[in-house]
């Protein structure tokens, strides 16, 4: 496919060794308080992604070496502290938007920390970006009980199974969060890319249907187990949807206490989720249930044209 990004003297696309620099940028602002609330964890399965697509990611250079980066889809925009206010953060939203463009998303967006020592809001109000909304890390402590799952007699519950299920799950995926008020897009190819990597456990992906329509997906919930930057065992509900068509009958919930009591069977203390502040019906199913706020992180729109 023809590469038709532009990319401004002093930025270009990001190529597969530029990995271990673009994770050392995150890996700063984790450390200076900045990125508060995510791990190394998060960073890496993030920067892994970047590979399947090196053209979902732009870097800024000086002096040949990597002090910046920009990946859309993942709402980071992040400049080295010592190469800042030189002109990269503004360098890189050329290639930013057209990236966010091509991917069909309705606007740049970037998540702009709550740390006063960032300049993350000054540089957002002087490209003349607005406040959008913000997402939330929210935890559940180990030791509040959560009742184990129960699925209507109405409904199958099956681990996805990779290959045959591909296309049904990235159909659920998309409608279920069509109306979310961040739509995500998943593509069969993200999906394949995510599920040939050898850390890889389909027995992570659950998914619901009817009984009476088998084949057509109606919920599904992701979880995923890692080690945590203190090195205790923490519990992560990656992605959980149900399509509206089958909302409002405790799918979700069932969804939620399925991959809980599934993170806490494989040793999970804490488990973690990140939710959009706006999505009330998520926000009060998590609050409900026990999940706590805890790391405010705003995101911020920048138009396309
Ligand atoms: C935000 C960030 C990407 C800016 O990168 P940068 O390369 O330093 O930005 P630029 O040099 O292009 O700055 C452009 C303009 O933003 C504003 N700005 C940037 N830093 C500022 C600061 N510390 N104080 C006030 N205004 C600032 C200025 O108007 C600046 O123009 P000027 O230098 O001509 O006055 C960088 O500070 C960063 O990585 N912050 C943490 C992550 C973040 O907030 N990302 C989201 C951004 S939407």
């Amino acid at each position: 496919m023809g590469d038709e990004i532009p990319y401004p003297a002093g930025t270009r696309r990001y190529e597969p060794d530029d990995a271990p620099a673009v994770l050392a940028i995150a890996l700063e602002a984790v450390a200076t308080g900045e990125l508060a609330g995510v791990s190394r964890h998060d960073l890496e399965y993030a920067n892994a992604r970047l590979a399947h697509d090196p053209a979902m990611c732009a870097v800024a250079l000086e002096d040949g070496a990597i002090v910046g980066y920009v990946v859309p889809r993942h709402d980071e925009l992040l400049v080295l502290r010592a190469a800042r206010r030189r002109g990269h953060g503004t360098r890189l939203l050329q290639p930013a938007r057209a990236i966010a463009r091509r991917q069909g998303l309705p606007w740049f967006r970037a998540w702009v920390p709550t740390d006063p020592t960032s300049a993350g809001t000054a540089f957002a109000q002087a490209m003349g970006a607005a406040y959008h909304s913000s997402q939330w890390l929210m935890r559940l402590a180990a030791d509040r009980p959560v009742p184990g799952p129960a699925f209507a007699d109405a409904l199958v519950v099956r681990w996805m199974e990779p290959g045959p299920d591909d296309e049904r799950f990235v159909d659920v995926a998309n409608e279920s969060f069509a109306d979310h008020p961040t739509p995500i897009r998943l593509s069969i190819s993200e999906l394949r890319h995510v599920h040939s990597r050898p850390e890889f456990d389909p027995r992570t992906i659950l998914v619901v249907a009817e009984a009476a329509a088998p084949e057509r997906l109606v919920g599904f919930s992701r979880v995923d187990r890692y080690d945590g930057d203190d090195g205790r065992p923490v519990g992560e509900v990656r992605i959980l949807g149900v399509r509206p068509e089958a909302r409002g009958r405790g799918i979700g919930r069932e969804l939620l206490r399925w991959s809980i009591t599934e993170l806490r069977a494989r040793g999970a203390g804490e488990v973690v989720l990140t939710v959009e502040g706006a999505n009330d019906r998520a926000l009060g199913l998590y609050e409900g249930t026990g999940f706590v706020s805890e790391v405010e992180w705003p995101h911020w729109v920048l138009p396309l044209d």
